[in-house]
């Protein structure tokens, strides 16, 4: 089969590799639409430390096209996202309920293979890494039944790939791991992918005003026409008094999410939230980052917190997404406003650092 394979930084290649094979309790996958997510982009670059060679993509949706040893509740052409949420059921996290904190997913989600602890992609016999235990850039994904949620039959999958990871993680930021109250103020710094869903999410809980930051002015056009922004600042030196000057009370946003992820975003969301207010950091550019917190802000009980994926249950909460978006309640269809071949993935990630678009997918053919 076909994949893009990062064999180090900076570089990528299609290359003709093994078809892989599902081992118990996976799913052989064959991918229709693969998102394109900074994350991606971030490994590619070296700025997250990810054994290589390496199949890149976590953001898959297709068809089942093969079930491995011990799968019962899928069948050979079930239409599914393939969640970067995948609970091993097992750990403590899994047992209270915290799927996206499972201990095993920290250990297994960067290092290359899969929850058994042992690879799958292979080309002439050399091991090539699997990414997010999916590497979707490929025809075909192996991935952990747990998953894979199916999806209604109606849903054109090519515009949910990002349900994958970043469309949920936006969602689950603002509905899910600090959920917006209705009325609130609002600001969403970063209007990416993953930026703009978090703004729909905090639009369709009723929030008074959402306020999109970016220092790319045709991204805060999109936030506005997609409807997931009522607000925009373009960002510069006088952000934090720009977002105070539209909250209310002039006392800060009551919920702040930082969908970038440097020390300069935190710090501003810290600055801009008011007194009781929640930050939430969605975004991480470098695997290394560390912001030291200002102790004044947790004792006037400002709220620092992030999520990973969103905070989502995947198979109660991407199937309910689908169903918002079908109602027109979470537009989040619109959100994929670019589609490359495979053959394209160069050109999709330059055009990405670029902002030639909020969000891309690979699309592959029938
Ligand atoms: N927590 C999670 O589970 C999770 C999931 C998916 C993505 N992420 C992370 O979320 C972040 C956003 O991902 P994305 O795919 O939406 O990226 P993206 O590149 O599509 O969007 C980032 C946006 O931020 C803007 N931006 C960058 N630096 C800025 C700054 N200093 N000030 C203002 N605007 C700035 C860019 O112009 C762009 O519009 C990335 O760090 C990604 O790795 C985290
Ligand atoms: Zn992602
Ligand atoms: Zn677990």
């Amino acid at each position: 089969m076909k994949a893009a394979v990062c064999t180090a930084i900076d570089s990528l290649e299609i290359q003709e590799i093994d078809m892989p094979e599902p081992g118990s309790h996976e799913l052989r996958v064959r991918i229709v639409a693969a998102g394109i997510c900074h994350t991606d982009l971030s490994v590619m670059r070296g700025n997250f430390d990810v054994p290589k060679p390496v199949v890149l993509g976590h953001e898959g949706c297709g068809y089942v096209d093969k079930v491995g040893p011990g799968v019962t509740a899928f069948s050979v052409g079930d239409p599914v996202v393939c969640s970067i949420v995948m609970p091993c059921n097992a750990c403590p996290q899994c047992d209270r309920g915290a799927l996206s904190v499972c201990d095993r997913w920290f250990e297994v989600a960067f290092s290359g293979v899969m929850p058994d602890g042992t690879p799958r992609l292979e080309r002439d016999g050399q091991r090539i890494n699997s990414f997010f235990c999916q590497s979707s850039f490929a025809e075909y994904a192996v991935v952990p039944a747990a998953g894979a949620i199916k999806v209604r039959r109606d849903v054109e999958l090519e515009k949910i790939a990002g349900l994958a990871c970043g469309i949920s993680t936006g969602l689950g930021a603002s509905m899910i791991r600090a959920p917006v109250e209705p009325g609130a103020v609002v600001a969403v710094l970063g209007a990416g992918g993953v930026g703009i869903a978090t703004m729909l999410g905090a639009r369709a809980l009723r929030a008074k005003r959402v306020i999109a930051i970016d220092n790319v002015p045709s991204k805060l056009d999109t936030a506005l026409s997609l409807g997931a922004a009522t607000d925009v600042i373009v960002a510069g030196p006088d952000v934090v008094e720009d977002i105070i000057r539209l909250s209310p009370s002039g006392a800060g946003v009551d919920f702040f999410y930082d969908a970038v992820g440097a020390p300069s975003t935190m710090e501003t969301g810290i600055a801009a939230t008011r007194n009781g207010g929640t930050v939430c950091a969605i975004g991480i550019m470098r695997g290394d980052i560390e912001y030291s917190v200002p102790l004044r802000g947790l004792i006037n009980e400002k709220i620092i917190t992030g999520t990973n994926g969103g905070s989502i249950v995947p198979r109660r909460d991407i199937p309910r997404f689908v169903d918002l978006m079908m109602m027109n309640e979470l537009p989040f269809d619109r959100i994929t406003d670019r589609f490359y071949p495979l053959e394209g993935i160069n050109q999709a990630f330059s055009d990405l650092e670029t902002h030639q678009y909020t969000r891309a997918a690979i699309l592959f053919e029938d």
